[in-house]
């Protein structure tokens, strides 16, 4: 039998067209497009482009941003799901067990068909923002705000979620914000739907087990423990001697560290420059300062004691983004999941389209054991 590979670190089990990332080069591509030149183009093209294989032509931009435009309601029975989980819990919670709810509703439920799952994932990806920010409004015993067709997927969240509209600048970094969270390959939470999807369950199942797991704080639950970290730092000048304590107490930065980029990932690269645009913006340049400062530290204690940089994540950047943009700490990884969403269905309905059931083997290390007669 084959040497334990722990963690599946570097163990390639199969071919996509869905994205690629050079871990050397630090590159990542959708559909072989570089996610440098997509950050410039619309979340739904971006969306489209995961889903259905090719960049849509005017045309057909506009026909399916209409459609998202349609599905973004969430209408009476949803929202009042919603609204039944006004708990003390994460977003993600919530958006499990409304997604649940959805999948009832759905007449096509087990029709794994390529029509019937692209008609399920403009409902998911155009439900995915309101549902988050109809629970933090309901949260805060504020009413939920309906969704305004003139504005982009990125804009008309944050108009959802505060019931104000976003300056330009917000506008933007929240619709790049949901690019860059669109897909990374096979992440925990991609192939954890990829198997629930290999077994022929249906796509609204494989699409709640990713969220089930891009909550654990070591990938998308990271994000939140982020904007935490920066609550409790109370000054920029105070952010080395925080981290160096957790190192020396060996714990785990959250936001640093990657499987797979041995450089700089390139979303992060991104996510700086927004950060950085909307502190000048604002004229608020604390948190950029204490995460330059966190960074800066961990990569010289790194790279001075182990001779090898940690570099940030995609979660560090956003999640200082996502303090600028007054998204609460509770709703980052649902906010993460706004946006994979488009890359989850993009694995799920490539596993459909040639399908085998996901299955590994393990090694046993216990001795063989007999029941005494
Ligand atoms: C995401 O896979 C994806 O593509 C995920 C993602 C996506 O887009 O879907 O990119 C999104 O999940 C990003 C990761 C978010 N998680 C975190 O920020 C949590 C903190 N990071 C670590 O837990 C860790 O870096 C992982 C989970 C991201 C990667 O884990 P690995 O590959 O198993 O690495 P490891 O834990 O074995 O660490 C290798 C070494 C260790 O040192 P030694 O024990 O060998 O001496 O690096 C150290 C670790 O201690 N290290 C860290 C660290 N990350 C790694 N030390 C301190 N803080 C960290 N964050």
């Amino acid at each position: 039998m084959e040497e334990v590979k722990s963690g599946l670190e570097n163990v390639v089990v199969l071919e996509t067209g869905v994205s690629s990332i050079d871990g050397t080069e630090g590159v990542l591509r959708y559909r072989g497009f570089d996610i440098n030149d997509l950050v410039y183009l619309p979340y739904d093209a971006v969306s489209y482009l995961l889903i259905r294989g090719k960049l849509p032509d005017d045309n057909e931009l506009a026909v399916y941003s209409a459609t998202l435009n349609e599905k973004r309601e969430l209408g009476e029975y949803v929202q009042n799901v919603v609204r039944a989980c006004n708990f003390n819990i994460e977003a993600m919670d919530a958006l499990r067990t409304t997604i649940s709810y959805m999948s009832h509703c759905d007449p096509d439920l087990n029709d794994n068909s390529e029509e019937a799952n692209l008609r399920k994932a403009t409902n998911l990806i155009a439900k995915f923002p309101t549902i988050v920010a109809a629970f933090s409004r309901i949260l805060k015993g504020e009413t939920p705000v309906s969704p305004d067709p003139t504005l982009s997927h990125g804009a008309n969240f944050l108009y959802m979620l505060r019931g104000s509209k976003p300056t330009e600048i917000e506008a933007e970094a929240m619709e790049k914000d949901f690019i860059l969270s669109a897909e990374h390959e096979l992440n925990a939470s991609s192939f954890a739907s990829r198997i629930t999807a290999s077994t022929c369950s249906d796509l609204y199942s494989a699409i709640i087990t990713g969220i089930c797991t891009l909550k654990g704080p070591l990938h998308g639950g990271a994000r939140m423990e982020v904007m935490n970290m920066l609550d409790e730092i109370p000054a920029p000048e105070a952010a080395e001697a925080y981290v160096l304590e957790k190192i020396a107490n060996k714990e785990k930065i959250m936001g640093f560290g990657h499987r797979v980029y041995m450089t700089q990932d390139p979303r992060t690269i991104i996510f700086k420059v927004l950060a950085k645009q909307l502190a000048e913006s604002k004229g608020e340049t604390q948190w950029y300062r204490t995460a330059e400062n966190i960074e800066n530290t961990l990569f010289a204690e790194f790279m001075g004691k182990r001779g090898k940089p940690l570099y940030p994540n995609v979660d560090f950047y956003s999640g200082v983004v996502y303090k600028y943009l007054e998204i609460p700490p509770r709703l980052a990884t649902a906010v993460f999941a706004a946006g994979r969403i488009s890359g989850w269905i993009a694995h799920c309905m490539e596993q459909y389209s040639d399908n085998r059931v996901i299955r590994p083997r393990a090694k046993y290390v216990k001795p063989a054991k007999t029941l005494k007669a």
